[in-house]
Order: structure tokens, then C-alpha cells, then sequence
């Protein structure tokens, strides 16, 4: 790992032996990108495009550089580079262009850390970061453009950070995380957008001229798209080919903008910045990014996976959470929904136990007035007409069962028929004047506020200092609108949403670190904020309300591009599916759940002896594997036939492989498919624990592995891999 300046070039060139990013200063004035991609020795710049003449454009100078077409690291408006700019801020001229202008470059002694962001981290020797200082000199706005490489991730971690070293106040409208430039060329681009029910589908098309984008203005990330883009050779696939990934580790408001000029090149970035963000830095005042991660994988998605999963997993994970397993939980919600007692917890914390279940999770419904969500939201006085004896109670009798204990929060949202409400009006987001917008009987509380924030930590610090609660799941169901604040002034009124998010991350950085053995799930109407920011806080997030086995494989699948499998909930829920209608086998259910952070979700006085029989075997697999599983390396593996899905995990030392096959349809007349195993041992003979046939790690990649016929729709299988030498791999019997 180094970061090394060519004083006679001009250059500083990043690498970690595995991948290299290179700038280079023009004139020592400007800098512009030089390449990003598989590590260089040096570079020298054999790969330039050679200047040549062009008409209707600014040109630097007496030469053939064209402003509208350097390939601009960090580009600006207004000064012959049309496309778009990373970084806007108007100063006293209120012209909107900007000059920035190079200043110096240094390599810092650590990584900075950020008072108000979640950010990675990295111990001394794991990460390099450069800073390099630049200065609009228009505005006068002073700006820093942070860099981190790693030594074991694949990825650089971009952020800036923008100051207001002048006397007068500066407006900025866009500041982006990251801007990437790339070479001209073909480029697929590969997003995730979807809805509740439906998050993380892939959309995936050929770029074309112009601007692609995709963001949210929803004030959260919301379900429509995740804050990622990856830019790829039109031939990339699962395992091969070119990919550039980015990820914002951010819960509010982004864009997400690729953009194609007319000379082929690509600039790709990612931030804050459209119509619903303004901020005004006052005389020394400091704004920071969001931190972007941006990666290169020469081995197609699933590279590009797994320098994401491997840089959450040890650089923004929780460290108290990193490599530890998760308790398989039994969920109330669809088994109770809103209807709790603590008769029913009582009986199906008795059967989760039986079962092996660990944690029983209190959802919705212990505070609310009724059995719906039109109030109480706010309050956080549990209903002991319900509940009798509180919380208190209800933790007792689970702990008293042998079970941790769990319960449901949504601290954001107030409901109209609240207490709170009734106190504080003022408290909501709104704007004067208008009737504020309800979503799910829900306003949202101005977190940008210290007195809202104050009020909440106290709810929070109240029941977690019982000591009683040992997983809380933070839930969100709206998204922002009437995004004003009676505590800002007019012109501040841009920087609501924003606020919002850092008040929100205040919040969250308080009370994990004041209870750090407490287990914080995210959740927001299943996965609309799941993202990088949410992880940094949340150690397992639910990743969709969606439960049903079929859709759960490409939801999962989406997810997956980005986020390792621990930290994506995944439960066991009762057939027919609540969302679907749609009925599959226990063991598929379980099958498309169990590379994933295991529940179960159903009322369990429904299922048959058999049925309960074959949940404590799954529970027992589950917790024999859950140790290697959760740091292994997960695979997406290309199939030939539409419908199916395979995925796997396959453990660190490459000694045992669990990969479940999800059969759509039974095609009677259709060839028998064989799946092709990844990330095994070629050298290595692996036994199939269900079969005892053993085979080598070789044929089970190159020619793959068939399966034996099953006339069944939505079949799933699990094979599980064991290299020969092993012999305690947690085999148990769910995998027989
Ligand atoms: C959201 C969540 C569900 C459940 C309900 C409770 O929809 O995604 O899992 O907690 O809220 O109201």
C-alpha cells in the first residue's frame, strides 16, 4: 500500500498492490483524473487520448486541451466544462462558476474520523489517505478532497469536506462525494431501484449519451433506488469482466449520476445535491460529504461484492458486532400483528424456545391504543390493558423462558392522536400554513431540533436502562415530506432533509454506544432505508416485508451486490405468504433464508408437530453454521436457466461450501441444468454431506453438479460441501 508523488509529472498515485487511482496536475494548477483499474508499477501516461483539434469549445491555452473534455477530477461549473459539476457554491459575486484551483497535496497520518457522518474506519497500517486542498476562486470556498485506500479491501473511501474561510456567507447547491471520470468507451450501467415488497431489482442497460440518474427525494434512501451505481464492460458478468461500483454510505437524500459526453467519456458521481438541498456556511464555517466507496473489480459482481462486503464488514460494521453471530429470532408481527398479550407471547416464546430460537422480538402493537397504526405513535407508554405490568413484564416472562428480548421502536414518527403531539405541534416537520402531509397516520419529528433529539434519547435511554432489552428494531415507515423546520430561518430551509439525517445519526451514535451489547436491527417498511449510513449503526437490518421464498431470491440477490449476507434479515413466514398469496415447502423457505441472518415470522401454534420438528432441525443447522457462514464469501452464480437462483457461501479457509439452488418452475422436458459451484479449492476433494459422494473442487466449478429429479414448483436444495479432511462442519439434520 502507498501513495507516491512524481514531483516531475505532476502525479500522485494510489495502490494497494491490487488496484491503483492516479491524478495529475496541469500547470500544477488544475487536476484532472488519470486512471483508476488494476494496480500499476507506474504510471506514465501511455493511455492519455493525444490532442487533437476541435471546434465550438474553450480551449486551454495555445494548445488542443479542450475544457468541455478533460477528464476533470473534481469538475466545476461555469468554465467551459459543460457536464456536470461535483461542486457548486455561490460566494459574495453570486456568480454560479467556480475556479478551483490546486493547492497541495499531503498524506495524513490516519483516516479522519467524522463528528457528525457515519464513516469507515481504519487501525494504523490498514488504510493510507491523501488530502488534497483546493480553493474556489470565485467563491473563496475552501475544499478538501479526502482519499483512503485500503490494505485489504479493494475499495477507495471518497469524501470532501468544504469551508468558508471569508467573511461572507457561501450558498452551496451540490457537492458530490465522489466523481469519477472513464475512459470513452461501451459501458453497461447497473442500478437497484424497486418499492416496499419489491426492493433491490436489478436494472441493468447499455449506457447511451447523456445523463442517467437515479436518487431519492423521499429524505430517506428510500425503496426506489439504492444509493449505488456500477458503471461495467457490456460483457461483465457474475464472475468475469470489468466493474466499477460506488456505494454512498448515506440514509437521506442522493443523486446518482452517470453521464456519457458526446467524445465517449463517462463521468460518474455521487451526493448530495438537487432542488431539495441548499446550505449556507457561514464565515468559518465547515460542511462535510457523506463518505462514497468506490471500487474496481476485474472478476464481475461478484468482485465487485466482495470489496464492498469486505470493507463493511471491517471498516463500518460495529467492531462489537463483526464476526459475531446474530440470535435466530422469532418475530410477533405476522403471527400477532398488531394484537399482542402476554398470553401470546407467552405461548410462542414457549414454542421458540423448544425450537432453539434465541430472541423473541416484540413488534408493533404493545403501545398502541388499538390494533391499528393510527395511534399513540410518539408517546412510548406501553398499553397495559395488553400488557399487563408494562414492558417489564413482558421481558420477564421471556427472559424467565430462557429467550433474549426484543422490541419494536419507531422514535421518528408521531401520530396526530398522541400525547406528543398535543404537547408539541411545533415539534413535526411541516410548513406554516399547510394541513402536513400523513403516511401511515404518521408526521415525522424534526430530528434537526435538539429538543426533539433530547426528548427521544430519553424514551430510548428509559427502557434500554432497564437492562431488560436486549435487541431493539428501529423502524421508519414514511417518507419525509413538508420538509421545513419552525426552528431554521428562511434561508436555511434547504438544509432540512440533511439535518434530519444528522440528527437522526446523532441519535443512533448515542444510544448504540451507550448500550453496546444491545443488538439494533434497521428497518424501514421492510428495506426502503437499508443502506451504508444504516449500517454503520445497525448490525442487521430487514430487508423486506416481502417474506415469500421466490421473491425474497431476487430481493436478497440485490441486496447482495452491496451488503454481506449477516447484516440482511431473512425470515421464516407462514404459507400462504401474507404478501403473495403464494404457497412453497417449508424447506425452501428456509433453503432461500439461511445464507442470510436467519428468523422465523409466523404464528407457531399454526404449524403441524412435523412442521415444528423440521424448524428445531433448521434452528440447530442454522447455529452450527451460523460461525463460518457469517464470515465466508458469497457467491451469485450464473445459471443457464430462467428461475433458477444460486447462491452460496463458501468459508474462509475454502473448506466447506453451503449453496442453496432455487427452482422456479419443474420443467419435466427440459435438460437437466448443472450448477457450477465458485470460490472452491480446484486442488481440494470436497464431500457432499447429503450424498457422501466426494468430488473435486475442480469438476465442481468447471462441469458443475446436477440434482436429483423432484417433481416440485419452488423447490429449493442445499448442498452442503465439506473438504475431505473435515470433520465437524455442522451438519446436522436439515442438510440430510
Ligand atoms: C413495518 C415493518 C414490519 C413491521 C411493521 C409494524 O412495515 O417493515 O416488519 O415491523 O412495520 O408496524
Amino acid at each position: 500500500m502507498s501513495i507516491c508523488f512524481d514531483e516531475s509529472r505532476g502525479t500522485v498515485h494510489l495502490t494497494n498492490g491490487r488496484i491503483s487511482y492516479v491524478m495529475q496536475l496541469l500547470d500544477g494548477r488544475y487536476l484532472l483524473h488519470r486512471y483508476f483499474g488494476p494496480a500499476l508499477r507506474r504510471w506514465r501516461g501511455t493511455g492519455v487520448p493525444q490532442p487533437a483539434k476541435r471546434s465550438y469549445t474553450t480551449e486551454y491555452g495555445d494548445t488542443h486541451l479542450y475544457f468541455d473534455a478533460l477528464p476533470w477530477e473534481f469538475p466545476v461549473a461555469g468554465r467551459g466544462d459543460y457536464r456536470r459539476p461535483a461542486f457548486s457554491v455561490t460566494g459574495p459575486s453570486g456568480a454560479p462558476v467556480s475556479e478551483l484551483l490546486f493547492q497541495s497535496w499531503r498524506v495524513l497520518d490516519k483516516k479522519p474520523g467524522s463528528d457528525t457522518l457515519p464513516v469507515t474506519f481504519a487501525a494504523p497500517g490498514e488504510s493510507e489517505t491523501l488530502a488534497v486542498d483546493c480553493v474556489d476562486a470565485v467563491s473563496g470556498a475552501a475544499l478538501t478532497l479526502y482519499y483512503t485506500i485500503f490494505a485489504d479491501a479493494d475499495v477507495i473511501a471518497r469524501r470532501q469536506r468544504v469551508t468558508n474561510p471569508g467573511t461572507r456567507p457561501l450558498c452551496l447547491t451540490n457537492l458530490q462525494s465522489v466523481s469519477l471520470q472513464l475512459p470513452a468507451g461501451s459501458y453497461d450501467l447497473l442500478t437497484l431501484y424497486g418499492c416496499h415488497a419489491r426492493e433491490a431489482q436489478q436494472s441493468r442497460a447499455p449506457l447511451h449519451q447523456g445523463a442517467q440518474a437515479v436518487g431519492s427525494r423521499y429524505g430517506s434512501t428510500s425503496p426506489r433506488h439504492q444509493p449505488f451505481w456500477a458503471v461495467l464492460d457490456p460483457a461483465a458478468t457474475e464472475t468475469a469482466g470489468t466493474v466499477y461500483g460506488c456505494m454512498l454510505v448515506y440514509s437521506g437524500n442522493f443523486n446518482a449520476v452517470v453521464e456519457q459526453d458526446a467524445f465517449g467519456a463517462v463521468r460518474a458521481q455521487m451526493g448530495l445535491g438537487d432542488e431539495t438541498f441548499s446550505w449556507t456556511l457561514a464565515p468559518g464555517e465547515t460542511f462535510e460529504t457523506p463518505e462514497a466507496l468506490l471500487t474496481y473489480s476485474g472478476q464481475g459482481f461478484n468482485g465487485m461484492s466482495h470489496n464492498f462486503h469486505t470493507v463493511l464488514r471491517r471498516h463500518l460494521l460495529s467492531p462489537r458486532w463483526q464476526g459475531v453471530p446474530r440470535p435466530v429470532l422469532f418475530n410477533s408481527w405476522e403471527g400477532m400483528y398488531y394484537d399482542v398479550s402476554l398470553e401470546k407471547i407467552e405461548t410462542q416464546a414457549r414454542l421458540a424456545k423448544e425450537l432453539g430460537m434465541e430472541l423473541f422480538v416484540l413488534d408493533d402493537g404493545w403501545f398502541r391504543k388499538g390494533n391499528d397504526s393510527r395511534s399513540s405513535m410518539g408517546d412510548w407508554t406501553c398499553n397495559t390493558a395488553k400488557l399487563p405490568g408494562g414492558i417489564e413484564a413482558a421481558a420477564d416472562l421471556v427472559h424467565g423462558l430462557g429467550l433474549k428480548f426484543g422490541l419494536w421502536f419507531e422514535p421518528e414518527a408521531v401520530s396526530r392522536d398522541s400525547d406528543l403531539y398535543r404537547a408539541h405541534p411545533d415539534w413535526i416537520l411541516q410548513v406554516p400554513g399547510l394541513e402536513p402531509r400523513e403516511g401511515r397516520h404518521e408526521y415525522l419529528l424534526d430530528l434537526g431540533r435538539a429538543e426533539v433529539r433530547r426528548y427521544l434519547l430519553d424514551v430510548l435511554h428509559r427502557y434500554l436502562g432497564t437492562g431488560k432489552i436486549d435487541y431493539i428494531k428501529w423502524d421508519m415507515n414514511r417518507p419525509l415530506t413538508d420538509a421545513a423546520s419552525a426552528a431554521l430561518p428562511a434561508h436555511r430551509q434547504g438544509e432540512v432533509a440533511h439535518r434530519y439525517i444528522l440528527g437522526l445519526y446523532e441519535i443512533l451514535r448515542e444510544i448504540t454506544q451507550s448500550y453496546p451489547q444491545v443488538l439494533f436491527e434497521g428497518c424501514s417498511s421492510g428495506g426502503a432505508r437499508l443502506d451504508a449510513g444504516m449500517l454503520a449503526y445497525f448490525a442487521q437490518n430487514w430487508t423486506s416485508d416481502n417474506t415469500d421464498a421466490r421473491d425474497r431470491t431476487d430481493i436478497q440477490a440485490g441486496f447482495s451486490l452491496l451488503y454481506p449476507p449477516e447484516v440482511l434479515g431473512a425470515h421464516v413466514s407462514i404459507t400462504p405468504n401474507h404478501q403473495t398469496g403464494r404457497t412453497t415447502p417449508l424447506e425452501t423457505r428456509f433453503a432461500v433464508a439461511r445464507l442470510f441472518n436467519l428468523g422465523y415470522e409466523l404464528d407457531l401454534t399454526r404449524c403441524t408437530p412435523e412442521e415444528r420438528a423440521a424448524i428445531a432441525a433448521q434452528v440447530a443447522t442454522a447455529k452450527a453454521q451460523q460461525d463460518w457462514l457469517m464470515q465466508g464469501t458469497f457467491w451469485r452464480h450464473p445459471v443457464t436457466r430462467p428461475g433458477d437462483r444460486m447462491t452460496s457461501v463458501v468459508s474462509a479457509d475454502q473448506s466447506r461450501c453451503l449453496a442453496v439452488i432455487f427452482r422456479t418452475l419443474y420443467d419435466p422436458l427440459g435438460e437437466q441444468a448443472a450448477f457450477q459451484f465458485c470460490g472452491l479449492d480446484p486442488a481440494r476433494e470436497y464431500r457432499d454431506t447429503a450424498t457422501g459422494e466426494i468430488y473435486g473442487g475442480d469438476e465442481l466449478m468447471e462441469a458443475g453438479l446436477t440434482l436429483p429429479p423432484c417433481k416440485q414448483d419452488f423447490a429449493a436444495y442445499s448442498v452442503l460441501l465439506c473438504a475431505e479432511e473435515e470433520t465437524d462442519y455442522g451438519h446436522s439434520t436439515a442438510d440430510q
